[in-house]
């Protein structure tokens, strides 16, 4: 990552009334430990992090705590850790700090790490507050930002949590360093998703700079993290609970979440399925006269041009994926209901798809 000429740090509010907070975005946060302290309240901390993540950065963490009575839950690593189980040893680890009302939870590392710090700060003593320190990609443009807090049970993803939002989410953009290829890669989908829907000036600047966000150049990665989140706050100031507008942040995500169950999780990361299922999305879009065949192959391009997966893992066949799309937690009343697009930055809600198209899609894409 080149980091040459020294970033300043960005700034994005997410405006919730008494609950607002700062998304900082940028180098050298962790150790920026004067701005993000400030946001602890109480004495007490407990930081969640995995196996993986601490060794690299819990020391620059540890350096801010200097002085409270604080100690570490460590996950191990995987989306197979995001359990009930691990939630109540997160809450046993508050319990031992003897952690009292103002005490603070530090998600440090990826979405898994946030989702379920942050739902344990939501439990301890009916809510506590939590700090955000997201390294992954995808976590700092999507998962850190806008309070979906939760876990895993063996009957599906996500099926627990609640609406509980940061005080503060510190993206040190340094921890990327050390972030493996295909899970940066990964990262990127979540910032082609944020311009599809909302954003077509954005998604042109994404087809302009693909090739300095591949090589991770400091400025454009900055610049790409903080369109993203801007445009998601935004979302979210409107439509905390997802009674309207914040579905649409799920485009791509009926088809992508059936690709990764398809492929039982170790097929897929979360973003490469968002990816091809986005993909999917806008031919599905161009089916049924929403959308034409220009927007669907600039999507095609971009997601390329960004090392994105963009066909149907070999092996997976249309029946068992519809099967899997009815499944999802969007669908009403037996009807499928999908975020689809009027064409690039232009997303919206469909109820009452027909089967025979998406079938249509799928066969096509897997022929
Ligand atoms: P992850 O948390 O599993 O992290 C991916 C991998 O990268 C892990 O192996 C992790 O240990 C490793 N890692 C993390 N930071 C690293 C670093 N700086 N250097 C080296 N390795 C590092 O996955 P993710 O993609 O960050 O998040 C996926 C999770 O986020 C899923 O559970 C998904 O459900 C959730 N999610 C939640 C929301 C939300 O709004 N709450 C939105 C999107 C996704
Ligand atoms: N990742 C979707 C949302 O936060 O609503």
């Amino acid at each position: 990552m080149s980091t040459a000429i020294s970033q300043p740090i960005r700034t994005i509010d997410v405006a919730l009334g008494s609950r607002s907070y700062p998304v900082w975005i940028g180098p050298g946060l962790l150790a920026d430990t004067a701005r993000w302290r400030a946001a602890l309240r109480g004495r007490h901390a407990l930081v969640i992090s995995n196996t993986t993540v601490a060794p690299l950065y819990l020391d620059r963490v540890a350096e801010g705590l200097d002085g409270l009575h604080w100690s570490s839950f460590l996950l191990d690593d995987g989306e197979a850790h995001k359990t009930f189980a691990n939630v109540g040893r997160a809450l046993e680890a508050l319990a031992q700090l003897g952690a009292t009302r103002d005490a603070c939870v530090v998600a440090l590392g990826g979405g898994v790490v946030g989702d379920l710090a942050g739902f344990s700060a939501a439990c301890w003593m009916r809510g506590i507050d939590f700090i955000q320190m997201p390294t992954t990609l995808l976590s700092m443009v999507d998962s850190s930002v806008g309070g979906k807090t939760g876990v895993n049970l063996p009957a599906g993803k996500n099926l627990v949590g609640a609406f509980h939002q940061p005080r503060a989410v510190v993206a040190d953009i340094d921890t990327l360093a050390t972030l493996p290829d295909r899970e940066y890669h990964a990262g990127l989908a979540e910032v082609v998703k944020g311009a599809a829907i909302g954003d077509a000036t954005f998604f042109a600047w994404l087809e302009q700079h693909a090739a300095a966000l591949n090589a991770r150049e400091t400025a454009p990665l900055i610049e790409a993290i903080a369109r993203k989140v801007q445009y998601k706050a935004g979302v979210v100031a409107r439509d905390e609970t997802e009674q309207g507008e914040r579905a649409l942040l799920n485009l791509g995500h009926t088809f992508g979440h059936a690709l990764e169950t398809a492929g039982k999780y170790t097929v897929l990361l979360h973003g490469e399925g968002v990816a091809i299922g986005m993909l999917l999305a806008a031919k599905l879009s161009e089916r049924l006269g929403m959308s034409g065949e220009g927007d669907t192959a600039r999507l095609h391009r971009l997601l390329e041009a960004l090392g994105l997966p963009t066909a149907i893992p070999s092996g997976m066949e249309p029946a068992p994926l519809l099967a899997l799309m009815r499944l999802d937690k969007k669908n009403l009343a037996g009807t499928l209901r999908l975020i689809l697009w009027r064409g690039v930055g232009r997303a919206e809600i469909v109820s009452g798809v027909s089967e025979a198209d998406v079938m249509a899609v799928l066969e096509a894409a897997t022929r």
